[in-house]
């Protein structure tokens, strides 16, 4: 079990979970945020912060946001930033890279 950012976080990345989280399981992509399913101890503080509701518990989450559980785990992987498991979101372990899935997608506009 673990938690998982979705879609909603993508251009906004309001930053309030990173303050939450208790274990700095939440990475710095491109265009979102991405939760190391390894590392997330299911504490759900990430959850009650996060103004635009981008994160659900995996057990939980929509039908079609389902693809989002394997965009977070798949994001520390060879194929994207090749992290495994760093045990903690340093300076060292941010990028600009994104899920290929989420780097597809259209710029939402600014608000
Ligand atoms: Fe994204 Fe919400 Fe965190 S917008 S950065 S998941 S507080």
């Amino acid at each position: 079990m673990a938690y998982v950012i979705t879609e909603a976080c993508i251009d906004v990345k309001d930053l309030s979970c990173v303050k939450a989280c208790p274990v700095e399981c939440i990475y710095f992509g491109g265009r979102m945020l991405y939760i190391q399913p390894d590392e997330c101890i299911n504490c759900a503080l990430c959850l009650s912060v996060c103004p635009v509701q981008a994160i659900y518990e995996d057990a939980l989450i929509p039908d079609e946001l389902r693809p989002y559980i394997a965009i977070n785990a798949e994001f520390f992987g060879d194929t994207v930033t090749g992290w495994g498991s760093p045990g903690g979101a340093t300076a060292r372990y941010t990028t600009d890279k994104d899920h290929p899935q989420v780097a597809s997608l259209p710029v939402r506009p600014a608000k």
